[in-house]
């Protein structure tokens, strides 16, 4: 029988009454039915246009409706939808080769592939200790690396919560944050300082012997987009390797030019063991992850059976998205996009601190900024607490109304359109968060 398409308003009651949304109560929501994207634009059922200011969940990096990975997409499916991963595959092969390509590592790499970020985290934590033959994880707070019970475990915050307990062995530790330091501090300087010691204190009290790996995120993403001071990530890896721990980087939100480099471990200049990625591998067009292993820690799974398998690794179609999308970020030239992107955006969203009193700070990196909008500069009292209750909710929905899509999270929001957005663009952006936060400070 076939399947008939629903008309979209139809959609919207559908949605309603079959379709579970994550991480949102179910009640209540009214979200556009989208039909179309076509570079930083969304279209909805009703003809009217969105901004993709944060490129979905910050991975559509080429922009939407890019024709050739489309077409990539499409020829895959008629040519070999799928075979069992014990194959090899022209793809897979080339796709892998590609990402060690831009990896951060001189003498080579393999890839393990999975269906996305929050997976891959999974994956990389049992190579590690598989790797190591230790069973500790050092994480940080303020973190988010995924949903299941494992990288759930991983994250350090309240999406965490309905794991727990979680699985044993991950120990959290906090990372520098120089706007709302968890050391006290006002200086940058001092901040590293503080949380390098911590880090270390950690580790004595945990005995670094029993860590196999510490997972970071080098830019902290959907907790805030917070940078690091300069230097901690270059001390983290110093520390690591004083204790034997393999240095893993979530590189989910990071990976594929949005901090301007392939990776932030370029941009930062810091070398991990091993990196996840998913999101901007494929622009989002199919799911794909995926863990990065540094040639002679991939070389011991050689003798010891890889401790990880899913139906879909290395799935052709999604190998197929990434080899086009490589292909197409490399002719295009989009990191250096992003590259370009960094001082408009940071002036854009200055422009607008300079105007409204309710952003606090505009902090960034390449193409992925976010804005923290506080009550009180002074005080830098989030407008919404931090995992609280209260929600900015409205403030999003009338940015959507206006015609922008921007991921908030609390008193954040996330500025990470598409690497392939033209200034008219982010101009027309930054007037529509002008408008509305002009809105937000005049409300009570
Ligand atoms: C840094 C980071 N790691 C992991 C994940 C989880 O990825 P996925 O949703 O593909 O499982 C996310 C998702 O946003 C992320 O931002």
């Amino acid at each position: 029988m076939k399947v008939s398409e629903p008309p979209a308003r139809e959609a919207a009651a559908l949605h309603a009454k079959h379709v579970l949304t994550p991480w949102v109560a179910q009640g209540a929501r009214n979200p556009p039915v989208v039909v179309r994207g076509e570079g930083s634009y969304l279209y909805d059922d009703r003809g009217k246009r969105y901004i993709d200011f944060s490129a979905g969940l910050v991975a559509v990096n080429l922009g939407h409706g890019h024709a050739a990975v489309a077409a990539a997409i499409g020829e895959q499916a008629r040519t070999l939808a799928y075979a069992a991963p014990t194959f090899a595959h022209d793809r897979r092969a080339e796709l892998a080769r590609a990402i060690i390509e831009l990896s951060p590592w001189s003498d080579g790499g393999r890839v393990f592939f999975t269906t996305g970020g929050g997976e891959a985290n999974e994956d990389a934590m049992k190579f590690a200790r598989v790797l190591t033959g230790r069973h500790k994880l050092l994480t940080a707070y303020r973190s988010f690396h995924g949903s299941a019970p494992g990288a759930g475990t991983l994250s350090g915050e309240n999406r965490r919560w309905p794991n727990e307990p979680g699985i044993p062995g991950v120990v959290r530790f906090f990372a520098p944050f120089p706007y709302r330091s968890p050391f006290h501090t006002r200086d940058a300087g001092e901040e590293l300082e503080r949380a390098i010691d911590h880090l270390e204190t950690v580790m004595n009290y945990e005995g670094a012997a029993n860590v196999a790996a510490l997972l970071i995120e080098p830019v902290v993403g959907s907790n805030g987009v917070i940078l690091y001071p300069d230097g901690y990530l270059a001390r983290v890896r110093e520390l690591c390797d004083r204790h034997g721990i393999l240095l893993i980087f979530d590189e989910v939100m990071t990976g594929f030019g949005r901090t301007g480099e392939a990776f932030a471990a370029q941009r930062f200049g810091v070398t991990p063991d091993m990196f996840t990625f998913a999101k901007g591998v494929t622009s989002a067009y199919v799911p794909l992850g995926g863990v990065a292993v540094r040639e002679d820690l991939a070389q011991r799974f050689d003798r010891t059976p890889l401790p990880s398998g899913h139906t879909f690794s290395g799935h052709p179609v999604a190998m197929a998205a990434g080899v086009a999308t490589l292909q197409a970020y490399r002719e295009e030239r989009v990191f250096e996009r992003a590259r370009d992107l960094e001082p408009q955006l940071s002036e854009g969203l200055n422009a607008l601190q300079q105007r409204h009193r309710v952003i606090g700070e505009v902090r960034g990196v390449g193409a992925f900024f976010g804005i923290e909008l506080v009550a009180d500069r002074e005080t830098r009292t989030p407008l919404v607490p931090w995992q609280g209750s209260s929600s900015l909710q409205p403030f999003f929905n009338d940015l959507l109304a206006r015609g922008l899509y921007v991921l908030g999270r609390y008193n954040v929001a996330i500025v990470a359109p598409p690497l392939t957005i033209s200034s008219e663009q982010l101009g027309e952006g930054f007037a529509i968060l002008d408008a509305a936060l002009g809105e937000l400070q005049a409300s009570p």
